[in-house]
């Protein structure tokens, strides 16, 4: 796992949405995993601002996120597709056929998340998965305690995952309980993952990531074990990691 420290949330956007466009601009067909939250949407409108200037085609992106919202629809504000065309695909020249997104309000949830785990297996793994990491090391909607093996499946959020996504939504009981999401194996089944954090809200996380141990009580722990993780961390972010380093 490769960190690569920097000093703001901006710089860690510009070293992302680079990564991404000598990707997208390196192959033929490229595959996307994608994330939502607050932390990749720097990162989304540097890849908008660079589409606009430079004319950077998506025609041959096929992009596959993380998760959804279960019971929200699709057109609802507050739904994780929602939140991907609002904050990206909308301005960019991406074919709406080339994006997958879980269903979470499939009438059979279950047979969805085998669908969409089938999906990731046709193409062998994205080639570029960008993540978030939670407060409590969540990646995806993996909660603590989540087996390694897992494939995309149906959790129920925890309490303080609900906290942290409730700053989207008027109250607190209106957000879901449950989401569907990628499972940590299928994560692991990326080529390349590229992890952000920016905040003093993700010290601790990032701090059990790199030195604690591995295990499902950290999910995000479980990328030590991947050949190809580049961690991109602002220095409040990596401020407990820094602290243990020096001293
Ligand atoms: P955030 O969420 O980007 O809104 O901090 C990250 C996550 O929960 O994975």
């Amino acid at each position: 796992m490769r960190l690569v420290k920097v000093r703001s949330h901006e710089e860690m956007s510009e070293f992302a949405a680079r990564h991404i466009l000598d990707k997208v601009k390196s192959n033929s067909k490229v595959s996307l995993g994608l994330a939502t939250g607050g932390t990749p949407v720097r990162t989304y409108e540097l890849l908008i601002e660079d589409y606009r200037k430079n004319h950077t085609s998506y025609e041959h992106v096929f992009t596959y996120n993380l998760d959804e919202y279960a019971g929200i629809a699709a057109d609802h504000p507050n739904s994780y597709r929602y939140f991907m065309f609002e904050h990206l695909f909308n301005h960019i020249n991406i074919p709406n056929e080339n994006v997958h997104i879980p269903r979470g309000t499939a009438s059979d949830i279950k047979k969805e998340a085998k669908r969409y785990e089938k999906l990731i297996d046709s193409i062998g793994g994205v080639d570029l998965q960008i993540l978030g990491i939670g407060e409590n090391g969540h990646i995806g909607f993996n909660e603590p305690g989540t087996p390694f093996d897992t494939r995309t499946h149906i959790v129920e959020l925890t309490e303080s995952t609900r906290q942290a996504n409730s700053r989207y939504f008027d109250e607190y009981s209106e957000v879901p309980k449950h989401a569907i999401t990628m499972g940590i194996a299928t994560i692991l089944k990326s080529k390349e993952i590229l992890l952000l954090a920016s905040g003093e809200q993700k010290a601790d996380a990032i701090y059990r990531m790199f030195e604690g141990a591995v295990s499902n009580d950290c999910p995000a722990s479980v990328l030590r074990t991947h050949q190809n993780v580049i961690v991109i961390a602002d220095e409040k972010a990596v401020s407990k990691l820094e602290k243990v380093r020096i001293g």
